[in-house]
């Protein structure tokens, strides 16, 4: 095989007069039967020209050139020289082509079922999954591999620099409900015995801080049996770290250090310092825990004022629940957005939608409002709320083309909805960036002071907010300790030493100090519902290294595939894994997963229930 001296993408005028060998895939060709045949040759690198001149070459190397088709694989040998045919400034190699003098078909390929060019119009994600190998070589999936490689090595290089160590951590766990459901792998060698793949490395990585490791990291698979969604993948990649004596400030120190580094790296962008933000304040003014700060349209509370209207539906709301200090989730209020010129661009048929969608958040429905140039309110409600339309009209500083979605629920309810109906006003208004590459703006926020249990909806039971381990906040700690477990008012108040990172509206990061006491410990699992046995059955290895002379503690995790898909500007998570599944979790190319004889499950102990339809 004539091995290449050089890449597809490193010839340049300087080389010109060399004799010289390349490799590669064919990726165009022209002038089959003329005796003068130009083919593209790509590899990883880039495309260099290839002229086959039937003048100068036997007669078989030109046949063989005539017959060449996109994706064979060759081996050349040939003369650097400049173009005869012009130049072609769009590539990095245009100025020169080779002569050829020797051909090597290293491998014929079939009929590839599409090309892998950027250019054309992509076939559909289903036919790229299960030839992955072909839609890996275009230019663009390169790329996107070479950014999640160029930001593993920033990533080491940062933290390494800053004395953290990349442990690895098992693969094969145990089962201990994190939140999301898990994927289970039976024993063969302990009868009955069942492994699970880790959600994440957290409890390992608290265990490392007892060991005294001091300062963790690791770029480590998680595994999550939960639906994919844009940027959720059952199987994905954290950025995972843990920090020994320290407060929760020294780890957003960090991590902020992190971002900006990143940032710098991959795009020579300067972040500014990052802004921290209460939960609370997150809730009231954006309606979600993750804002979107790159626009506008902030929900206002009017319950006061709108107490004083005439809006029989508003007074209701405002009725119902009770008052509590903190995080009040039942009270009734009336909240408010108001979007600017929204009279022109949301018409009567997109705000009707509205009503639909907040419903579908448990909300009763949205009312809507609009200024028009003479300062009156019109449609819906407008009416009864003429009583109090002058302080409406200063409260949300209306202006002429103005409209006004309003929601009056209970706290809960009404917040939520409105946090999700913000983001479809702003994208009905067209007022959301495209994702990031187009240079920003990058709004980072810290989110901080969660509170740290939360009712969930379905079964009543107190859930933890960000994770079981999760520490409450430093001058929390005592209350925390000193809690009855049955004091709603008390344990709804707590508020935790987490953290989470957004970027323009989505979680790229969270984490926590952790509880490194076993007694607070096994008070969180108290109130989550387990009993004592089941604490010690599933986590006494925690409970017991706790007790050990466990040092303070604290880290986060970085979502490495959301972090790549911000440097790419994609909004989907498939795009930047190598092998990605798809919606129902499976790998189109290898068929994965797959059906295993009754002989494999017999080993394993297992029984499967699963009856495969009858054939028709
Ligand atoms: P958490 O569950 O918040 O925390 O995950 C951390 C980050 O991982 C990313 N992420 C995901 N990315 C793709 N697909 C998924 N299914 C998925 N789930 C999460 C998000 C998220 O912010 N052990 C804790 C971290 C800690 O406390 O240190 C944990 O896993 O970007």
């Amino acid at each position: 095989m004539l091995i290449r001296t050089h890449n597809c993408g490193q010839l340049r005028d300087s080389d010109v007069g060399a004799t010289v060998r390349l490799n590669g895939w064919v990726n165009s060709y022209r002038g089959h039967g003329t005796g003068l045949v130009f083919i593209d040759l790509r590899d990883r690198y880039g495309l260099t020209q290839l002229v086959f001149d039937g003048e100068d070459l036997p007669k078989d190397v030109l046949d063989a050139a005539d017959h060449l088709r996109n994706e064979d694989v060759l081996a050349i040998e040939g003369t650097v020289r400049l173009r005869t045919g012009g130049e072609n400034p769009k590539l990095i190699t245009g100025k020169i082509e080779i002569e050829v003098s020797k051909l090597e078909v290293l491998n014929k390929t079939a009929n590839p079922p599409f090309l892998p060019d950027d250019i054309a119009k992509l076939p559909n994600e289903e036919l790229r999954l299960t030839y992955r190998y072909i839609d890996l070589r275009r230019p663009k999936m390169q790329q996107i591999m070479q950014t999640r490689h160029k930001l593993s090595k920033v990533t080491r290089d940062y933290f390494h620099e800053n004395g953290f160590l990349e442990v690895d951590t098992p693969i094969l766990y145990k089962s201990t409900p994190e939140g999301a459901r898990e994927f289970l792998v039976p024993s063969r060698n302990v009868a009955g015995g069942w492994y699970a793949l880790p959600q994440s490395p957290q409890l390992f990585k608290q265990i490392l801080m007892v060991a005294g490791c001091d300062r963790y990291i690791q770029l480590c698979r998680c595994f999550r049996d939960e639906d994919p969604r844009a940027d959720r993948q059952a199987e994905f990649t954290q950025v995972d770290l843990e920090m020994s004596f320290v407060r929760r400030e020294h780890v957003m120190d960090m991590m902020e250090g992190y971002v900006r580094r990143l940032w710098k790296e991959m795009l020579n962008v300067d972040v500014p310092p990052v802004q921290r933000m209460t939960y609370r304040e997150a809730m009231e003014r954006f309606g979600i825990d993750r804002p979107d700060t790159r626009y506008g349209l902030e929900i206002t509370d009017i319950s006061e004022l709108a107490g004083r209207s005439d809006v029989g539906f508003f007074k209701e709301a405002l009725a119902k629940g009770t008052d509590r200090p903190k995080f009040n989730s039942r009270r009734g209020v009336v909240k408010a957005i108001r979007v600017p010129g929204g009279s022109e661009k949301l018409s009567r048929k997109i705000t009707d939608g509205y009503n639909e969608f907040v419903r579908s958040f448990g909300a009763g429905g949205c009312a809507v409002v609009k200024m028009t140039a003479a300062g009156q309110l019109e449609t819906g409600i407008a009416k009864l709320l003429e009583s109090v339309k002058d302080e409406l009209i200063k409260t949300l500083g209306l202006q002429a083309g103005d409209t006004v979605l309003f929601v009056a629920d209970v706290y809960s309810t009404a917040t939520k909805s409105l946090g999700e109906l913000r983001q479809k006003v702003a994208r009905d208004m067209g007022v959301v960036p495209k994702p990031g590459i187009e240079g920003g703006p990058w709004n980072f926020l810290i989110v901080i002071d969660f509170p740290m249990f939360e009712r969930d909806k379905e079964s009543g039971r107190w859930m933890a907010m960000h994770h079981p381990f999760t520490a409450p906040r430093d001058d929390q700690a005592q209350a925390f300790v000193d809690a009855d477990v049955n004091d709603e008012v008390t344990i709804e108040s707590i508020v935790s030493a987490g953290y989470d990172i957004v970027l323009n509206g989505q979680e790229i990061a969270g984490g926590s100090i952790r509880i490194h006491d076993g007694k607070a410990q096994s008070k969180v699992f108290q109130l989550l519902g387990l009993t004592p046995e089941q604490a010690k059955e599933k986590f006494s290895f925690l409970l017991e290294a706790l007790s050990y002379g466990a040092p303070p503690h604290g880290g986060i995790a970085f979502g490495l595939d959301r972090l790549v898909m911000n440097f790419i500007g994609t909004d989907n998570i498939r795009d930047v894994i190598a092998f990605p599944k798809t919606q129902i979790g499976a790998d189109l190319m290898t068929r994965a997963p797959s059906m295993v004889s009754d002989e494999q499950l017999k080993e394993l102990y297992v029984k499967s229930t699963f009856t495969p339809p009858a054939k028709a």
